[in-house]
């Protein structure tokens, strides 16, 4: 085997594309401000390479990657592009600020893909990798290449295809389980037939979806069987059933390093939660309660024989200290007499980087939080922050005033009073609930008529003063986005929702920011 896996021996890299996959997800829209985010917590989080996103999909794509770029430090940053020349030159051009940086050049390669979206032979389809990969190595030194589909692809093909990537100069190959077919032994299998049919020095890397809930398990099998890169999203989110998820490879890795002697991540295990509940927030997609490390009952225990093994020894019952991924107890952090300066610095102590116009509007919100509940957390702090950021980047219209009636016997009412740049307009509907009413009153004020298509609520903290956490997803006119809003008050948690939502619909309209180019199925 004279391929090597990477000069820093059996380190695995953790690719993490949770803003270029993760991205592609249903209802998914990011602000370049809220990639940004996630991007800097990425950095936090210590992975090695952070996809940002596919520059020649749209000019706010470009705008984030290129911004990415731009600002962040320590991981290398990576961009997306087919093979066409303009693609790659597109992608080194939002790519070229960063201090190190990688080209990922993709093309289908099973038969299904190239004849029915490429229209091109097994020659054709050669020839654009050669000429992607040259033009990318060009512009770089870390060249990755991937032949979508992999796992439909033909053997003979696709080893010929990697071969031709490697003679074009790629460093990196990447074996996408594009559809979530792989089953483990088969992926880990196919792994050790690429180390074995394609010489040279390269690292060998997995990508593998979760059609079949195997995306996990496939990567450890890839890892087993020599590659030492993970693609990887956080929250396990991507297209369809999504990605493999960051977070249980990494502690896969970890807790059972005797199945991966020698190999170890760098990754920075204790921001792993923060992580989650990040993107979580910003991405309008809500983690399962069970899911594995990051969802909130993975280290609850209900039966009594189990909290009182734990109680006597952590270890009866659990395999993963919740302090190692950073799901340690809540701490209650502020209150309503703490001022403007405890609450800039509590921020800064977790981490959360909000300044300016943000700063004031998210400590006003504090300050109205705190007359409505007595101990605010950490988890309280990050709810409003992620919201008020959410809001400052595509402020339009926000909310000012907000009255509802409803019950079992009268017809739910509402009004709301909403501003744009210093002018109110009024807004008033029924509804068949008060959300409804809200959100109808919310329409008619804005002029925006956004169908709400998923409503999720879910409480930040315990007790019965805790902070309602609405997710809602909405499409007006072919456009799908989410919203998200934190109050006390669950109707009013949902009319801010709502006029999130309507904000990003506004902005997405007014900079035109549909994606020009799909990536695949
Ligand atoms: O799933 C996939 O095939 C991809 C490629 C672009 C790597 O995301
Ligand atoms: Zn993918």
């Amino acid at each position: 085997m004279d391929n090597k896996t990477d000069t820093k021996g059996e380190h695995l890299i953790i690719f993490d594309t949770t803003l270029r996959d993760g991205e592609q997800s249903p209802g998914i829209s990011l602000d370049t401000a809220e990639k940004l985010e996630i991007a800097e917590q990425l950095a936090r989080l210590n992975v090695d390479y952070i996809e940002a996103g596919f520059p020649v999909a749209s000019q706010g794509d470009f705008e984030a990657v290129s911004a990415i770029a731009k600002s962040v430090e320590g991981p290398i940053i990576a961009g997306l592009s087919r093979t066409q020349l303009h693609d790659v030159d597109r992608c080194w051009d939002a790519l070229k600020f960063a201090e190190k940086a990688r080209i990922h050049v993709f093309i289908s390669t099973s038969p299904s893909h190239m004849e029915h979206m490429l229209h091109m032979d097994q020659a054709q389809v050669l020839a654009e990798v050669k000429s992607g990969v040259g033009r990318a190595r060009e512009h770089t030194d870390d060249v990755e290449f991937s032949p979508q589909d992999a796992t439909r692809t033909p053997l003979d093909f696709m080893i010929e295809v990697l071969n031709a990537a490697i003679e074009a100069g790629a460093t990196c190959l990447n074996i996408p389980d594009t559809v979530g077919y792989g089953i483990p032994w088969d992926f880990g299998a196919l792994i050790s037939y690429v180390r074995k049919m394609v010489p040279g020095e390269y690292i060998l890397s997995t990508h593998c979806h979760n059609d079949l809930g195997l995306a996990t398990a496939n990567s450890l099998a890839g890892v087993q069987a020599g590659a030492r890169q993970v693609e990887v999203c956080v929250n396990g989110i991507g297209e369809r059933a999504g990605n493999a998820a960051l977070e249980e490879v990494v502690m896969a890795v970890n807790i059972r390093s005797d199945q991966f002697p020698g190999v170890t991540t760098t990754v920075n295990t204790s921001e792993i939660a923060k992580t989650s509940r990040l993107v979580a927030r910003l991405t309008g997609y809500p983690v399962q309660y069970n899911k594995a490390v990051v969802g909130r009952n993975a280290f609850a225990h209900e039966s009594g024989i189990h909290q009182h093994g734990v109680l006597a020894e952590r270890s009866t019952y659990e395999i993963i200290e919740a302090s190692s991924v950073g799901q340690a107890g809540r701490q209650i952090v502020l209150g309503k007499h703490s001022g403007r300066h405890a609450f800039s610095d509590t921020l800064e102590k977790m981490g959360l980087k909000v300044q300016g116009d943000t700063l004031n509007a998210t400590f006003n919100r504090f300050k109205e939080l705190a007359d409505r509940k007595v101990q605010i957390t950490e988890a309280d702090l990050e709810a409003i922050v992620a919201e008020e950021l959410g809001t400052a980047v595509s402020s339009e219209f926000v909310l000012e005033e907000l009255e509802v009636s409803g019950g079992t016997v009268a017809q739910p009412m509402a009004r709301v009073v909403i501003d744009k740049d210093g002018t109110k307009s009024e807004g008033k509907a029924e509804g068949n609930g008060m959300i409804d009413a809200a959100c109808n009153a919310l329409s008619n004020a804005t002029g925006v008529n956004a169908k709400l298509s998923e409503f999720n609520v879910s409480a930040v903290t315990g007790g019965i003063d805790a902070l309602g956490d609405v997710v809602i997803q909405v499409e007006s006119n072919g456009i799908k986005v989410s919203g998200r809003g934190v109050s006390t008050d669950v109707v009013e948690a949902s009319a801010r929702a709502y006029l999130n939502a309507v904000n990003r619909i506004l902005r997405m309209q007014a900079k035109g920011d549909e994606r020009e180019v799909e990536i695949g199925p």
